[in-house]
C-alpha cells in the first residue's frame, strides 16, 4: 500500500514537474549554464582549483548544468540560490573588481568557509564532496593573506598618521567612527585599552573573552585577519598589506 502510494505521487509529480520547468521555464537552472568557456581570472591556480570545484555552481557565469536542475521546484530553489549567489561574488567578474572590492570579498569567503556557512548546506547533500576540507581553507587563507608576502616590510618601524588616516576612511569607516559606534565600536582611545571595552556596544562573546591589550603586536594580528586570531568574532575584515597596517595602527594610537 505505502508502496503504491509513492509510486503514484512520482507518477503524478513527474509531468507535473516537467510541465512547470516549462511553464517558467526561467526556472529551469540548466538555463543559467556556462556562458563563458572559463573565468578569466588572476586567483592563482590552487586557489582557484577549489573555487572552480566548489563555488562556480552559484558564484560564476560557469554554472554547471545538473539534470536535477531541469526539474520544478528544485530549479526555482537552484534559481534563487543562483541569482543571489552571483550578486555577492561573481567570479567570472573578478578581474573586474577593485583591489579594494578584491580584499572585502576574500575576507568574506574566508569568513563563509570557516565558520561552515558556503558552500549553502542544501548544495553539500547533493554534492558531498563540495564541503570544505581543512587543507581547502588552508590554501585559501594563504591565498586571502597572499597579496601581502611580496611586499616588503618598509625600513620605518613608524607608520606614517596621515596615511593611516586615509586608510581609515577608505576601510574602516563604513562599519567604525572614532567617536560614535556603528556596525563596529568607536575606536578613539582603542590603542592600550584591553579589548571589548567600549560601554553599551554589543561585542561578541568571543572578543569579550579573549582579553586582548590593543597595542602595536596585537592589533596588527586582528587587522591581519580577524577570525583568526579570535575565532567567532563579529568583525570579518582584514588589511592584507603590511603598510597599510602600519599606518593604520599609528593612526589609532595617535587618535587618543
Ligand atoms: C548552492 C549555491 C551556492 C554555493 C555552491 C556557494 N554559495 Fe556562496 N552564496 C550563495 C547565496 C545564495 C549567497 C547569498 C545569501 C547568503 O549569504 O546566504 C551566497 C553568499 C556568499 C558570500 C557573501 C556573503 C556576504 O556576507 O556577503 C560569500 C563570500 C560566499 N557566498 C562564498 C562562497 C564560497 C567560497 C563558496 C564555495 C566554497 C560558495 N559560496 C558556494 C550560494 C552559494
Ligand atoms: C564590516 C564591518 C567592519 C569593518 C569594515 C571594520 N570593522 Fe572593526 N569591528 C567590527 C565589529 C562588528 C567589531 C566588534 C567585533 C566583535 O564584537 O567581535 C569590530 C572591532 C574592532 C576592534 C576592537 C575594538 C574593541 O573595542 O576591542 C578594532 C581595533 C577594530 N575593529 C578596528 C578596525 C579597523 C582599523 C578597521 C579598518 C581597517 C576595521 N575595524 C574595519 C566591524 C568592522
Amino acid at each position: 500500500m505505502k508502496l503504491r502510494t509513492a509510486v503514484l505521487a512520482w507518477i503524478t509529480a513527474l509531468p507535473a514537474s516537467l510541465l512547470l520547468a516549462r511553464v517558467h521555464p526561467f526556472g529551469d537552472a540548466g538555463l543559467f549554464a556556462a556562458t563563458h568557456p572559463a573565468h578569466p581570472t588572476s586567483i592563482p591556480p590552487q586557489a582557484d582549483a577549489i573555487l572552480s570545484a566548489k563555488c562556480v555552481d552559484c558564484h560564476s557565469e560557469q554554472t554547471r548544468p545538473h539534470l536535477y536542475g531541469r526539474f520544478a521546484p528544485i530549479s526555482w530553489l537552484m534559481e534563487r540560490d543562483i541569482v543571489e549567489g552571483r550578486k555577492h561574488l561573481d567570479l567570472t567578474a573578478w578581474d573586474t573588481y577593485t583591489p579594494d572590492r578584491q580584499q572585502t570579498l576574500q575576507s568574506l569567503i574566508l569568513k563563509e568557509v570557516r565558520s561552515n556557512e558556503m558552500p549553502l548546506p542544501q548544495y553539500r547533500i547533493i554534492h558531498p564532496d563540495s564541503a570544505m576540507t581543512a587543507a581547502d581553507i588552508e590554501a585559501l587563507t594563504s591565498w586571502a593573506h597572499a597579496s601581502t608576502s611580496n611586499e616588503l616590510p618598509s625600513a620605518t618601524t613608524e607608520g606614517d598618521s596621515a596615511a593611516g588616516k586615509l586608510v581609515f576612511e577608505k576601510r574602516c569607516t563604513g562599519c567604525h567612527a572614532l567617536d560614535q559606534s556603528h556596525e563596529g565600536p568607536k575606536l578613539r582611545g582603542v590603542f592600550g585599552k584591553p579589548s571589548a571595552q567600549v560601554a553599551g556596544f554589543d561585542y561578541s562573546p568571543a572578543l569579550k573573552s579573549s582579553h586582548i591589550i590593543w597595542n602595536e603586536t596585537t592589533l596588527d594580528k586582528w587587522l591581519t585577519d580577524p577570525d583568526a586570531f579570535a575565532p567567532g568574532n563579529n568583525m570579518s575584515f582584514g588589511i592584507p598589506k603590511p603598510q597599510e597596517r602600519k599606518d593604520l595602527i599609528r593612526f589609532l594610537k595617535d587618535s587618543r
